[in-house]
C-alpha cells in the first residue's frame, strides 16, 4: 500500500506538540515531505526533527508541489481559509486545525473548494477523537441518560498561553505564549481559541441544532485585547440547553482543565479532567507541580487517531468522520456568542445567517 504523502503548514504549537509527532506515529501509512512556516528557522527545524525533505517559507510552494497528496494546516485561523482553498484547488486533500475559520463566509468558502475539486476536507476538531469524549458519545448513543436535557462545561487555562512575548511564537510548552491569539488584529478571543471546542462538543451530545445563544464576554487581563473570559447558554431546538464558563487567564502554573457534564431525564455523566496534579510538592515559594500535565487536554491518541480516520477516509473514498458542516456549526455558535457578548443580548442563529455574520 502506497504511503500517502503529506505537507504540513504552520510548524508551531500544535504541530510540534500533536500533529507532527502524530503523524510520525503513523508512518506505515503517511509520509511527511514538507512543511512550511514564515519563520524560517522554526520550519527548517521541523523538517530536520521529523524528517520531511522541503521546507518552505511560502506555503504556496509546498502546495505547488504534485507529490503531495494532503496537506495538514497547522496556521492561525485568519489563514485557514485562504490555504485550505489554496490546496483544495490544486488538489490535495485539506485537514484543517479548528476553529475551521475566522467568519461563515470563510468557512463556507472552504467547503465549497472542497467540492468542487472533489476532495476531502475535515477540521482538527480533536476532542471529537479523544477516548473521554468519544466514550460520552458512545455511552449517551446507548441511552445511558435517557434525553439529554443539560450540557455543562467549563475550560480553564492558564495566562501563559498568550503573552510571554519574550519567547517565540512557536514556542509549544506550557510556559510558552502564542502572541497573536491576544491580539485583536488577529484574534476574537475565548469564544473561538477554545470555546469552538465546548459549542462543538454541545451539539455533538445534545445531538440538536441551536436556536439562540446568550453570552458574555470579559477581558480580565489589563494588557489584554480580546475576551478572556466567557460565559454562554444555548438553547436548542429540541429544549435542551448548554452553559459554559471558559477562563483563559489563571495563573502561569495552572493545567489546562476540562470539566463536562451531561444530564438526561434518567442519570448524568461526568468527565474532568483531574482537578489536581498527580504529585505535588509545596514550597516556601508556592506549589509546584512535578507531575503537571501541562496539557491534560492532550495526553491521550486523539491527534493520531484523528489523522489516521481522515487518512483512511482519503484512502476508502468516504465521507470524513467529521462533517466540515459540524465544524462551520460550532463555529457559527462562537461568531454569535462573539456578538451576544458585544449586544449584551441573546442572538438567534437564524438572525446571524440571515444578516450574514461578517457584517
Ligand atoms: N485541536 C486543538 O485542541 C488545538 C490546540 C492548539 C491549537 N489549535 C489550533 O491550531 C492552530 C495553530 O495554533 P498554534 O497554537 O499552533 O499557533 P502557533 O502560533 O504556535 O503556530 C502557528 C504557526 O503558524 C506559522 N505561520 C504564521 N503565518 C503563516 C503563514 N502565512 N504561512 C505558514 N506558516 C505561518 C507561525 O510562524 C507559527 O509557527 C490554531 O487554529 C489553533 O486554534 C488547536
Amino acid at each position: 500500500m502506497r504511503r500517502l504523502r503529506v505537507g504540513l503548514i504552520g510548524t508551531g504549537t500544535i504541530a510540534q506538540s500533536a500533529h507532527l509527532p502524530a503523524i510520525r506515529r503513523l508512518a506505515d501509512e503517511l509520509e511527511l515531505v514538507a512543511v512550511a512556516d514564515v519563520r524560517a528557522e522554526v520550519a527548517a527545524d521541523a523538517a530536520r526533527r521529523y524528517g520531511a525533505e522541503a521546507w518552505y517559507t511560502d506555503y504556496r510552494e509546498l502546495i505547488a508541489r504534485p507529490d503531495i497528496d494532503l496537506v495538514d494546516i497547522c496556521t492561525p485561523e485568519f489563514l485557514h481559509c485562504e490555504q485550505a482553498v489554496a490546496a483544495a484547488e490544486a488538489g490535495k486533500h485539506v485537514l484543517c486545525e479548528k476553529p475551521m475559520a475566522s467568519t461563515l463566509e470563510e468557512a463556507d468558502a472552504m467547503i465549497a473548494a472542497a467540492r468542487r475539486n472533489g476532495v476531502k476536507l475535515m477540521i482538527g476538531h480533536s476532542r471529537r477523537f479523544t477516548r473521554r469524549y468519544r466514550e460520552v458519545a458512545r455511552l449517551i448513543r446507548e441511552g445511558a441518560v435517557g434525553e439529554v436535557r443539560l450540557v455543562r462545561e467549563n475550560e480553564r487555562r492558564p495566562r501563559a498561553m498568550y503573552g510571554r512575548l519574550d519567547l517565540p511564537v512557536g514556542h509549544w510548552t506550557p510556559e510558552g505564549g502564542r502572541p497573536w491569539l491576544a491580539s485583536s488584529a488577529y484574534s476574537q478571543g475565548a469564544a473561538l481559541t477554545n470555546a469552538v471546542h465546548e459549542t462543538d462538543l454541545a451539539r455533538w451530545f445534545t445531538g440538536q441544532e441551536a436556536v439562540s445563544i446568550y453570552a458574555a464576554a470579559r477581558i480580565t487581563d489589563p494588557a489584554g485585547e480580546v475576551p478572556d473570559f466567557l460565559t454562554y447558554v444555548i438553547t436548542f431546538a429540541g429544549g435542551a440547553l448548554a452553559v459554559a464558563e471558559i477562563v483563559n487567564q489563571l495563573p502561569a502554573d495552572y493545567p489546562y482543565y476540562h470539566m463536562l457534564e451531561v444530564v438526561g431525564t434518567e442519570g448524568l455523566i461526568r468527565a474532568a479532567d483531574p482537578p489536581m496534579s498527580p504529585l505535588e510538592v509545596w514550597r516556601p515559594d508556592g506549589m509546584a507541580y512535578p507531575l503537571n500535565f501541562g496539557h491534560l487536554l492532550h495526553v491521550d491518541d486523539a491527534y493520531r487517531d484523528e489523522i489516521a480516520a481522515f487518512v483512511r477516509c482519503v484512502r476508502e473514498d468516504r465521507d470524513p468522520p467529521l462533517d466540515p458542516w459540524d465544524a462551520r456549526q460550532a463555529l457559527a455558535l462562537s461568531i454569535a456568542a462573539v456578538r451576544s457578548s458585544q449586544l449584551g443580548q441573546p442572538v438567534l442563529l437564524a438572525s446571524l445567517e440571515a444578516q450574514g455574520e461578517g457584517a
